[in-house]
């Protein structure tokens, strides 16, 4: 604390990213990370890129959102990229969910969005999630400015179908709706083809996971025009290059390296589903899960006592100290010899 402060630090509870462990050799089954390196097209034209450092990069970054654009089938002035989607959700907060009535969000979600609200003073109201850990859309046929929901959602993994998503934004014509999809590549289906006729709908996707450039800090927005401009706007007044030259070179790589991806997020699925059966058999609930991770409890186990058993051996998982999840794991979905480890941990352990 110092007397130098503005007054909203004094208020801020920042968000606590997963822990990063400096010593070699631990299972990272924590923050959701790709296990497999990017797509090689990607490394070859971030190393081409390096030889314009010199200069400064394209305030625009045209060249990844024209990519984007044609890899979803929209124009580019409905692109919005930025450095990860965490720096895309605070611009989208900021530029278009600050209004009088409150923001609405489930109780278990992503953390980051109570956070964003303090940041930009912006009333929210937390909708519980159901006895089943899912989202119950009736629960957000209630007065509100605008509904921001992570889908599948964070960190319970499950999902909504485009239809459900559909009638989220038929239910709420004249506030906006925002699909945070950075998990959507895993199986869920994605909101981007109702953009088109949703004038209310903004989705937020991130290149952090289906393609494995967490390091990389990209993520985007597709929306109608006026949407894309508001963050525009923001972006503009804050930081004019927020995507360096070799993220935007990357980034283009990697998603027009359709066969990576395709085999990648395959697999990922595959071992999905053994870890659901493994942890199934050593008796753990788990939640139906779309994204690279999976959320899951044991009957007679803490799970702060788990993660810390399993830590002790050498591999992370996300414990979250938070009412209602606090005997649940998240667990990454690794390669199938990490999962492998984990599993011959727990059935130590439980
Ligand atoms: C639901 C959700 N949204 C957004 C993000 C941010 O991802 P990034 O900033 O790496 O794109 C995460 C990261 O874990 C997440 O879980």
């Amino acid at each position: 604390m110092s007397r130098f402060w503005s007054p909203v630090v004094h208020t801020l509870s920042p968000y606590v990213p997963g822990e990063q462990p400096k010593q070699d050799g631990i299972i990272k089954l924590n923050t959701n990370e790709n296990p497999y390196p990017p797509s090689p097209h990607a490394l070859t034209a971030i190393a081409a890129a390096s030889e314009r450092l010199r200069l400064y990069p394209d305030p625009r970054a045209s060249a990844l959102r024209e990519t984007i654009a044609a890899h979803y089938g929209v124009a580019s002035d409905e692109v919005f990229v930025g450095n990860g989607s965490d720096e895309v959700l605070a611009h989208t907060f900021q530029a278009l969910l600050k209004h009088d009535a409150p923001l609405l969000f489930p109780d278990i979600t992503y953390s980051f969005y109570p956070v964003y609200c303090r940041l930009y003073g912006i009333a929210f109201t937390e909708v519980p999630l159901d006895a089943a850990m899912n989202v119950q859309l009736a629960d957000y046929r209630r007065p509100c400015s605008a509904v921001i929901l992570p889908n599948p959602n964070a960190p319970t993994g499950t999902a909504l179908a485009r239809t459900e998503i559909e009638s989220l934004l038929t239910d709420h014509p004249d506030q906006l709706v925002v699909i945070d999809e950075a998990y959507v590549d895993f199986g869920a289906e994605s909101a981007l083809p109702l953009v088109a006729r949703h004038d209310n709908l903004l989705v937020i996707q991130t290149l952090s996971k289906s393609r494995a450039l967490a390091g990389l800090r990209v993520g985007f927005a597709i929306g109608q025009r006026p949407l894309i401009e508001a963050l525009e706007r923001v972006k503009d007044s804050f930081n004019s290059y927020p995507l360096d030259s070799l993220a935007i070179a990357g980034a283009v790589a990697a998603i027009k390296d359709d066969a990576w991806f395709a085999e990648t997020r395959h697999r990922i699925m595959k071992d999905r589903a053994a870890l659901v059966r493994a942890l199934s058999e050593l008796g753990f609930e788990v939640l139906p899960s779309e994204a690279n991770f999976v959320f899951a409890r044991h009957p007679s186990h803490r799970g702060a006592s788990l993660a810390a058993e399993l830590r002790a051996r050498g591999v992370l998982v996300r414990h979250f100290q938070k009412p209602r999840i606090e005997d649940f794991l998240r667990i990454t979905v690794g390669t199938a010899e990490q999962c492998g480890r984990l599993v011959t941990l727990l059935r130590e352990l439980v």
